[in-house]
């Protein structure tokens, strides 16, 4: 799926086909939704559809939507800080030209889920109003820095693959703009995951300092990496909801597990040790067991005490403030242009 040298794992095989199948079936369908919209949206659901902006939703659904699809666009813009730190200092013009390709990719994905979100009917000024007084959140894993170029390997092997596992599934949740929006941004997302194996990979089997500085970024990337996927499923509050209305489609746990098993193969192709002495394969269960990660250290993280969490969002509010004068000069354009036509 993500590449010759990375096979295909189990549930996350075929899956665009199995959008573009959903896709089918859903414009073969009756969209008469006037006459009982709640049973329409039942119906949808049921039926494995989309739902489309549209349509009638319930309150909580929107709601929900708008929290995920935002939490995920501000994820996306937020990502950049970390990697753009070394476009400056890629070791060679053609690693500058990848990594510069991989940030903008970021940029483009915060464009299509705000886009996405804005037809649930929420403005985007707003969304960005919200995260940068704290009132939304961004994925926890960009409040750690990247401290050598062995991280952008890093970052791009375990952050953008452990993005891919939980995004794969979203190319076929529920509603159509976030469903479609997702199957752009999981081809691209597994570039990045190769390019970041690839560092990696020219790293380890570089010199015995390059190797080390490969394995350093792995050790302080695992975990934080497994914490990307939420706390466990005992402890997830929106995850019940979220099935049963088909946004998501495994429990964190379970794609936390898929993401584990993927890993400690391709660690062993890099020939790097991922810091755990508890993994081991289990025969019975057919999956590596694992260490848990930190969950108290992920919390501490979520809620504005991690390692650059203040460095993020005050370079993000400098970014809106210095953009202010772009907003205003492209509302007055829009302004004259609507007196002369
Ligand atoms: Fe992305
Ligand atoms: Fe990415």
């Amino acid at each position: 799926m993500y590449g010759n040298d990375i096979p295909e794992q189990p549930g996350t095989a075929g899956l665009l086909d199995e959008v573009a199948a959903a896709e089918r079936d859903l414009a073969g369908r009756d969209h008469d939704a006037s006459a009982d919209p709640t049973a329409y949206f039942d119906a949808v659901i049921a039926a494995d559809g989309k739902i489309e902006p549209r349509d009638e939703m319930p309150e909580a659904y929107r709601k929900g939507l708008i929290r995920q699809i935002a939490q995920h666009a501000h994820s996306e813009i937020i990502g950049m800080q970390p990697e753009g730190n070394w476009i400056s200092r890629a070791p060679s013009l053609k690693r500058k030209a990848i990594l510069l390709a991989k940030v903008q990719d970021e940029a483009g994905h915060g464009l299509y889920l705000y886009a996405a979100a804005e037809t649930l009917g929420i403005d985007r000024a707003e969304l960005y109003r919200l995260l940068l007084a704290g009132k939304q959140k961004y994925s926890s894993i960009f409040n750690y820095p990247t401290l050598t170029w062995a991280d952008v390997g890093a970052v791009g092997w375990l952050v953008d693959g452990a993005a891919i596992v939980n995004q794969v599934p979203l190319c076929r949740c529920s509603y159509g703009p976030y469903a479609r929006a997702m199957i752009r941004i999981c081809k691209e997302e597994s570039f990045h995951q190769r390019q970041g194996y690839e560092i990696l990979y020219t790293l380890a089997t570089g010199t015995p300092e390059q190797k080390a500085m490969a394995q350093d970024a792995v050790d302080r990337w695992w975990y934080p990496s497994l914490a990307m996927f939420g706390p466990p499923d005992t402890d997830s509050t929106h995850s019940a909801q979220s099935m049963a209305w088909k946004i998501k489609r495994f429990s964190n746990d379970d794609l936390r597990q898929k993401f584990v098993d993927m890993t400690v193969q391709q660690a062993g192709v890099l020939g790097l040790v991922l810091p755990d002495p508890g993994l081991s394969w289990n025969e019975e269960r057919g999956h590596w067991d694992y260490t848990q990660p930190d969950y108290d250290e992920l919390f501490t993280v979520i809620k504005g005490d991690g390692p650059c969490n203040r460095e993020r969002m005050a370079h993000r509010q400098a970014a809106w403030d210095d953009g202010a004068w772009v907003r205003e000069a492209a509302m007055a354009y829009a302004e004259k242009k609507k007196v002369t036509t």
